[in-house]
């Protein structure tokens, strides 16, 4: 195959991208993401802060262009992300207790209603785990609702959308020895025990000198499908972009049956959140890095 889409579609997978809005005006850029990928995340868009920028007033319209332009395009589309510590907008913030515990709850009805129907994942959760040795969750203000928050925005989540997969997303949960990972696992374990609707399991997967990709990858992808959920790398990105660490993630996750695809966290090296990583597959002028090669050879 001659796209990283088309390459993963063949296993019956998507190679997917982070868009963003403002960058579609640009040609180099859109005409790399139409033609090789097939699934798409808004890298900020459908974010909280973007979608309910006032209390009770949602606004669709940057997360809209990113929706309609991959449809347009042919691609599915990953909605991220509804209940997160981050990107939160300033009322969202000042809030605690029962009235941001119901202002979740109407924020993941709100947005999900506006989609329903037309996302395959959503990533309902985000990032609610402590880095480091604990096994913790991360204190947040979401956090301070009392722990079942992240039952409740599943639970919500699923009535607001029977079709979509709902996720749990989560970076440094990658390596399989890390208390960030395992205790993710005990949560996915509990959920799947007890009912909670959860169907997959997202590994951010931005990878770098301090949180380097290790190849245990492949049995930490292997023992959370094993509790029967599907995983998925969600936010691809490494360090310097060596060839062989990508192939290796492409062969992680074409090894696992029940991992859905790969979407990297960008199209080109300036296109990135940390572009003096340039950790991704396209140089700045829009050619192919030999990175981009390891990965159409490995899928
Ligand atoms: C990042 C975006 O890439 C940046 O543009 C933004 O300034 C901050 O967020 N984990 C996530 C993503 O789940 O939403 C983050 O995206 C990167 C880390």
């Amino acid at each position: 195959e001659s796209t990283l889409g088309a390459a993963a579609a063949q296993s019956g997978r998507y190679f997917g991208v982070a868009i963003a809005a403002n960058r579609l005006s640009d040609s180099t850029y859109a005409t790399i993401a139409a033609r090789e990928f097939n699934s798409v995340t808004a890298e900020n868009e459908m974010k909280i802060d973007a979608t309910q920028p006032q209390r009770g007033q949602f606004n669709f319209t940057a997360a809209d262009r990113v929706y309609n332009w991959a449809v347009q395009n042919g691609k599915e589309v990953r909605g991220h992300t509804l209940a997160w510590h981050s990107q939160q907008p300033g009322w969202m913030q000042s809030l605690s207790g029962s009235a941001l515990r119901q202002a979740m709850i109407d924020h993941i009805n709100g947005v999900m209603s506006h989609y329903k129907g037309k996302i395959a994942q959503w990533d309902v959760v985000n990032e609610a785990f402590a880095d480091g040795s604990s096994g913790a969750r991360r204190d947040s203000n979401l956090e301070r609702t009392g722990s079942d928050w992240i039952e409740v925005a599943f639970r919500t989540a699923r009535a607001a959308d029977p079709s979509a997969k709902l996720c749990y997303n989560d970076y440094n949960v990658e390596n399989w020895t890390w208390a960030k990972t395992q205790a993710m696992y005990r949560m996915v374990r509990d959920f799947k025990q007890r009912g909670v609707p959860i169907d997959c399991v997202g590994f951010q997967s931005h990878f770098n000198s301090g949180s380097p990709y290790n190849s245990n990858f492949r049995t930490t992808l292997q023992e959370f499908a094993a509790l029967g959920v599907d995983v998925a790398v969600t936010e691809l990105d490494i360090q310097g972009a060596s060839p062989s660490t990508y192939a290796a993630v492409v062969n992680d996750c074409l090894a696992v049956s029940r991992c859905l695809g790969v979407t990297v966290w960008g199209v080109r090296d300036s296109d990135s959140w940390r572009s003096e990583h340039t950790p991704l597959l396209f140089y700045n002028n829009g050619s192919k890095k030999p990175a981009y090669t390891a990965v159409l050879d490995a899928l």
